[in-house]
């Protein structure tokens, strides 16, 4: 199986959401059965987003970017995965942007991967090289089974820059983080993917699919990554 996932991150409203659904339908009509597609969108067009994919019948997952460390209870603002179970299969944590811009720990983002596998969703745990290690014993400090994960490996530096990192370099990280977790979850690659790309990045024996920023945003790239790699 190969893996699509788009991150919009702070993007698209709900009206924007649906319009890019409709030119995604009429762009790649057929997901090939191969290949799992997951749009991580913003909380305010889950909902939405989703009934309209059921409306369609259009075979692509929804995911969220974030979720809440905490349980339910008084914290206000806070989306928690108990309150996610119902809108997506899936979540990402860890994004780099996140660490950097929100402090995030790699303690936090193991919270994140536990509670999320109690309420059924599979993290979706993005990793760079200086804290590869880091994040792997908070994972396991924490007692999440990573068996239940997908992993990314994103270098910031490749992050909405135009500069990926070079495909056999990505796959050599890819065979690190599969060594220490020792399993046979998704490993995938993100970071200035694009269609002219990323068929050069799944071919590698390590890499089993994208986490798409830039380009999930617009329905002709992103339609042209999905059937780059068909
Ligand atoms: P990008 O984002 O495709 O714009 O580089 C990737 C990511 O956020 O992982």
């Amino acid at each position: 199986m190969k893996y699509v996932i788009g991150n919009w991150k702070s993007n698209q409203n709900l009206t924007e959401s649906l319009i890019w659904l409709e030119n995604m339908i009429s762009l790649a009509p057929r997901i090939p059965l191969d290949m799992q597609v997951i749009l991580c969108l913003p909380f305010t067009d889950i909902a939405s987003f989703n009934q309209k994919l059921s409306e369609t019948n259009y075979p692509i997952f929804t995911g969220a970017q974030n979720v809440s460390h905490l349980a339910p209870g008084k914290h206000t603002g806070e989306i928690n995965s108990h309150m996610l179970r119902e809108l997506v299969n899936y979540c990402l944590v860890g994004h780099s942007e996140r660490r950097r811009d929100f402090d995030e720990t790699c303690d936090d983002v193991a919270q994140k991967a536990k509670s999320l596998l109690e309420n059924s969703i599979t993290p979706i745990v993005c990793i760079d090289l200086p804290y590869l290690d880091q994040q792997m014993k908070s994972l396991f400090n924490y007692d999440v089974d990573v068996s239940r994960c997908f992993f990314v490996y994103e270098p910031l530096a490749a992050i909405g820059t135009g500069k990926p990192v070079n495909p056999t370099d990505a796959n050599h990280v890819a065979h690190q983080i599969d060594f220490l977790i020792d399993g046979n979850t998704p490993i995938l690659y993100g970071g200035s993917v694009t269609s002219d790309n990323s068929l050069s990045f799944v071919s590698q024996n390590q890499i089993d699919g994208l986490l798409v920023g830039t380009d999930s945003l617009e329905p002709t790239l992103f339609a042209a990554i999905i059937n780059s790699l068909k």
